[in-house]
């Protein structure tokens, strides 16, 4: 007989810097008390934490319907009233016909299109680094980033239009830090998304007019079981969440892990053999070439598993279920989280400690469990661009070593704070220097 709801361990209220360290306060709860517990949050609500490889695998797939996207992302946290109803925020039949929809756009085989386009936006805005002497690698990725998503799956023209839509997410994902109010948040948030809509509408009807084959142009032309269009507003909101989630996710992981290799120098210098061995010192990577980056990639993974970009996965619970010999019920609010099964020791040797090999063989330890390394989800709704965002992180990686000593500035306080997603809070500051040879 299960035990009940109110017999879950309930840890208290959240501590007041639980933001900047989501992964270590919750593994060590895990430690503590198992794979469920409860907490309140700093605004007053209960949430239930299912923490682990077998809690992600239960959340994500073998119960995955009793949980809810659009009661998580889509109203507990805002996603929705802020981006409208994208593919991020939709459950059930309406999800699975919008991902069939998406799902061409996005296999391995498109990454052929898109390589090309992120070596360019790569290539011309790492070429401004140099002369800068120090740039925050944060704000860079950024740029870099957005640029892609924005002409690779938005097909928009790089420029003052694309720049202008950077600066209106980017004031939107501020707003909750930087309102006044709450009337000065929804004014606001009202004022930013009309801008939007002003920019997005016209290409939406460019589009119907003149096909594209970006991923706008392809939504723009599908139609659903009924042989219907989607509308304006549909199409705004799944641009919002693809040029929302392809980037700024991307761009903290990317940051992250140019950050990590120059803090483990004997690692990078594996790297750059690795990155000698494939390629000329100014050859654009090939996907090929990309694929064979093994070093490169399990660096990635750690950065993944270390600073992931997602913290949790928000949902709503919309039928019981039992766990760990609790019974949940239907209507409670669960996070499934990915930053501390990443810190769990039961799974990662030495967790806290920066070691890619343990992704290598004969080690692997992500593969010996399960649902063990969820840094983009995991099972039917894993992440659509994991591989779009795997990509062009590597390429950009392989770009600036290749090209640039990257070395963080000494006396800056590097901080990992969850808003959004887990950016470093106060940016990167790296001094750039010219790479002569491939010399860490
Ligand atoms: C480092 C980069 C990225 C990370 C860490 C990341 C992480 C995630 C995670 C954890 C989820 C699942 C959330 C959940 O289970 O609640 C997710 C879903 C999603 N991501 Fe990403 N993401 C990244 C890049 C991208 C890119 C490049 C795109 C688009 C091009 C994208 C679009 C989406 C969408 C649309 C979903 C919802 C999928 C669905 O529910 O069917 N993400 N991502």
């Amino acid at each position: 007989m299960a035990r009940s709801y109110d017999e879950i361990p309930h840890i208290g209220t959240l501590p007041e810097d639980y933001q900047t360290r989501i992964g270590p306060y919750l593994a060590s709860m895990y430690e503590k008390h198992g794979p469920i517990f409860r907490a309140t949050t700093l605004f007053g609500d209960e949430v239930v934490y299912l923490v682990g490889p077998e809690a992600n695998r239960f959340v994500l797939s073998s119960e995955r319907l009793k949980f809810s996207h659009h009661q998580g992302w889509g109203q507990a946290f805002g996603v929705i009233n802020m981006l409208g109803n994208g593919l991020l925020t939709m459950d059930g039949a309406e999800h699975d016909q919008h991902r069939r929809m998406m799902n061409p756009a996005f296999a391995v085989s498109y990454m052929d299109k898109y390589l090309p386009i992120m070596n360019r936006v790569i290539r011309e805005r790492a070429a401004k680094w140099l002369a800068k002497k120090e740039v925050d690698i944060y704000q860079e990725a950024r740029k870099i980033t957005f640029d892609v998503a924005a002409e690779a799956l938005a097909g928009l023209k790089i420029g003052p239009d694309v720049d202008r839509f950077r600066d209106i997410y980017v004031q939107m994902l501020m707003l909750g830090m930087v309102a006044m109010s709450e009337q000065d948040y929804a004014d606001n948030l009202e004022r930013l998304k009309g801008e939007l809509y002003a920019l997005l509408a016209p290409k939406i009807q460019e589009r119907r007019e003149h096909p594209t084959d970006d991923v706008l142009g392809m939504l723009v032309r599908a139609r659903d079981d009924q042989g219907r269009a989607l509308s304006d507003e549909q199409l705004i909101a799944h641009t919002n969440i693809l040029l929302v989630a392809g980037h700024e996710t991307s761009t903290s992981l990317s940051a992250w892990l140019l950050y990590l290799l120059s803090q483990n120098p004997a690692y990078e210098r594996r790297v750059l053999d690795e990155q000698a061995a494939l390629l000329s010192p100014d050859a654009e990577p090939t996907l090929d070439a990309i694929k064979q980056m093994k070093v490169l990639d399990n660096a990635l993974s750690e950065a993944e598993r270390l600073y992931p970009p997602v913290a949790n996965g928000p949902r709503g619970v919309v039928e019981d279920f039992e766990f760990n010999g609790y019974h949940v019920p239907a209507g409670v609010f669960v996070f499934y989280s990915i930053a501390a099964t990443h810190l769990l020791p039961s799974v990662f040797a030495n967790p806290a400690h920066f070691d890619p090999d343990r992704f290598a063989p004969p080690r692997e330890e992500d593969k010996k469990t399960p649902y063990s390394l969820v840094g983009f989800g995991g099972g039917p709704r894993i992440c659509i661009g994991i591989n779009f965002a795997q990509v062009e992180i590597k390429a950009l990686a392989s770009y600036s070593l290749r090209h640039y000593r990257l070395e963080p500035v000494p006396n800056q306080e590097i901080v990992q704070f969850y808003r959004g997603t887990g950016m470093p809070l106060n940016g990167i500051t790296m001094r750039v220097t010219k790479r002569e040879r491939m010399t860490v």
